[in-house]
């Protein structure tokens, strides 16, 4: 194992971490977290629940996305029960109106000699970029930590599609399936590579990249060569490089040079994760495209948009069922420790419980 910077020194060895400590470990509040696709917020209400917190999401009038805990300060409902009105939310009970500062704003019933509240919600940093909503909950200043954000999103010469994930596990088992390219036997035929080997491991104190050899059908060079993608027996393959990265909080992957998948996290609680997994394919190859008009490329762009979904559902709903089991298997006995081949997995397990002691290390010190 090379390490690319210094780990960070944790108060509890990592050597030895139980099952329990994994499975219910917590998150690092201070990352930029995705809690939405920008088509899922509208000018309605859009409930999401990030690490056990309620968060409302909504577009004023200009389009601009606020995030505001989901909680009347009234009487405690939900305020994504309610609606937005002009560029208030308003709470479905009473009609109490907040701003997106937080702030109460108006109450239909206020007597003349009667003060507004000064009751003030929680908001949280957003930043809508490349297809997405990314929010972050934590106490530093979020400016000084990166985003990881999706460059192929808007490139031209990319064509995405993009699925959710509702797991019914704790983030960790998702994680771990995502570094550990030797479950490509889960998927079979959907999957674009087989034989994957690990060759390396580096780790730093904010991510883990895992160095696989694998063989893959996937190269899009010819119009034909698409067909690889439906039809197995037309498949050939050579070795390529399959990269994977745990960038905490999210996962990036390549192989090759025309195959990127991104799994964007959302933690909701100890057993349940919501995610985002984006896969695009490169157009790189086709060189006559890239000369052809922009608006034309844009509309090929579009016109491809989610062409891959079908896949992604078909390899999410394969993973969720084995995490369910591995989730349901901890319920059952935190205790039980299973067996592990595969370096990269306890190299992801070192990583998410020391992002979670730098959190309640800082959370102590303030
Ligand atoms: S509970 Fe929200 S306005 Fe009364
Ligand atoms: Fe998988």
């Amino acid at each position: 194992m090379t390490s690319s910077a210094p780990l960070a020194t944790p108060k509890t060895p990592t050597h030895n971490l139980t099952p329990r400590a994994i499975r219910t470990c917590g998150i690092n509040f201070n990352h930029w977290y995705v809690v939405a696709s920008s088509t899922e917020v509208t000018d309605q209400p859009y409930p999401v629940t990030l690490w056990k917190q309620a968060i409302v999401l909504f577009r004023d009038q200009a389009g601009q996305v606020h995030t505001i805990e989901d909680r009347c300060p009234h009487r405690q409902v939900l305020l994504s029960e309610g609606k937005v009105v002009g560029n208030h939310l308003v709470c479905a009970y009473h009609g109490w109106e907040f701003a997106a500062d937080g702030r109460c704003a108006a109450i239909p019933y206020l007597a003349e000699n009667q003060k507004l509240p000064n009751c003030q919600l929680q908001i949280y940093p957003v930043r809508e970029q490349d297809g997405f909503i990314w929010l972050f909950p934590g106490e530093a200043d979020p400016e000084t930590v990166p985003l990881m954000g999706l460059p192929e999103w808007e490139h031209l010469n990319y064509i995405g599609s993009f699925t959710t994930i509702d797991c019914p596990g704790h983030y960790s088992f998702l994680i771990e399936n995502l570094m550990d390219m030797y479950h490509g036997h889960l998927h079979d035929n959907y999957q674009a590579w087989a034989s994957a080997q690990l060759q390396a491991l580096e780790t730093s104190a904010t991510r883990v990249d895992a160095h696989y050899e694998a063989q893959s059908y996937y190269r899009i060079d010819k119009i034909w060569s698409v067909s690889q993608l439906f039809i197995p027996v037309l498949r050939q393959l050579h070795p390529e490089p399959l990269d994977v990265s745990y960038v905490y909080p999210h996962w990036a992957s390549r192989l090759g040079d025309d195959f990127k998948i991104y799994c964007l996290f959302c933690p909701v609680d100890e057993t349940r994760t919501r995610a985002y997994l984006i896969h695009f394919t490169s157009l790189q190859r086709f060189w006559r495209l890239h000369k052809l008009p922009i608006a034309f490329r844009r509309g090929v762009k579009n016109l491809l948009f989610n062409a891959a979904k079908g896949l992604l559902d078909n390899l999410v709903r394969q993973d969720v069922a084995m995490i369910e089991q591995e989730q349901a298997a901890f319920n059952e006995n935190p205790q039980q420790r299973g067996y592990e081949l595969n370096r990269a997995i306890a190299a992801v397990q070192k990583l998410i419980w020391q992002q979670a002691q730098a959190e309640s290390e800082e959370a102590r010190s303030q």
